[in-house]
């Protein structure tokens, strides 16, 4: 099965696809992931990315086209894959599917995890990350259970993403709301998509994806 997390920045598509991921045993394919993986490694690609996401724009479509197309490749994602953050432009899901059909392919399920603006940049800006581990925490949402402690190792440093200052996430809502929210009806019209709550409390979200996935 391979399946689509639709939805701006903050949704929860990272949170719900790393627990679809291990309950159906798919691979989780995150391009933000990727990208900042290739920045951290000051690659061609990194440099080419960089000022883009620091300042809450996309990358160009031919860039990150190539650096999916070669990751669906890869042997691991025959037995099914998660998109987390990808496509995000009418020419990347147009480019998705005619890559996928090349292979005898195809999108079977896309979550559009819906959220009112207003929540999302709270929900942000409350985000960071374990430096040692990667275990994702929020101020509000899942505080670590010891103030400044990771539950999982115990590390005392944590990190914040350089794009999720509030001035860059209006950038990227905007850039959600003129390039992304277009794409919805692409998936609407060929009965792939479905609508879930991202407001609810994350184990309830959670349930409700599960129970599309059970449908198909
Ligand atoms: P990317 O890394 O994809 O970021 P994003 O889409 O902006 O999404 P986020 O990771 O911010 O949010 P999320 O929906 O995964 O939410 P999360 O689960 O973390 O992209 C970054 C950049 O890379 C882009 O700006 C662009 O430059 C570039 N890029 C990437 N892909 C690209 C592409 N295809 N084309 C062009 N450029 C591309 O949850 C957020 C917070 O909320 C967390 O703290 C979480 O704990 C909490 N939370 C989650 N669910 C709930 C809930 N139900 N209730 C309460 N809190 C919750
Ligand atoms: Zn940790």
């Amino acid at each position: 099965m391979n399946v689509i997390f639709l939805g701006p920045p903050g949704a929860g598509k990272g949170t719900q696809s790393k627990r679809l991921e291990e309950q159906y045993g798919l691979v989780q394919i995150s391009t933000g992931d990727m990208l900042r993986a290739e920045v951290a490694r000051a690659s061609e690609i990194g440099k080419q990315a960089k000022s883009l996401m620091d300042a809450g724009k996309l990358v160009p479509d031919e860039l990150i086209i190539a650096m999916l197309h070669s990751r669906i490749s890869q042997p691991d994602c025959a037995k099914g894959f998660i998109l987390d953050g990808f496509p995000r432009t009418l020419g990347q899901a147009d480019a998705l599917d005619k890559m996928l059909s090349a292979e005898n392919k195809k999108i079977d399920v896309v979550l559009f995890l819906d959220v009112d603006e207003d929540i999302l940049a709270d929900r942000i800006s409350g985000r960071f990350t374990c430096s040692k581990c990667g275990a994702t925490y929020n101020e509000v949402s899942k505080p670590p259970q010891k103030a400044g402690e990771c539950d999982v190792c115990g590390s005392h440093e944590f990190t914040r993403r350089a794009d999720d200052k509030r001035e860059t996430v209006v950038e990227r809502l905007k850039e959600y709301r003129n390039l992304t929210a277009p794409i919805l009806p692409f998936y609407e019209k060929t009965g792939r998509l479905y609508k879930i709550n991202g407001m609810l409390p994350t184990a309830q979200v959670t349930a409700d994806i599960e129970a599309v996935m059970a449908g198909k």
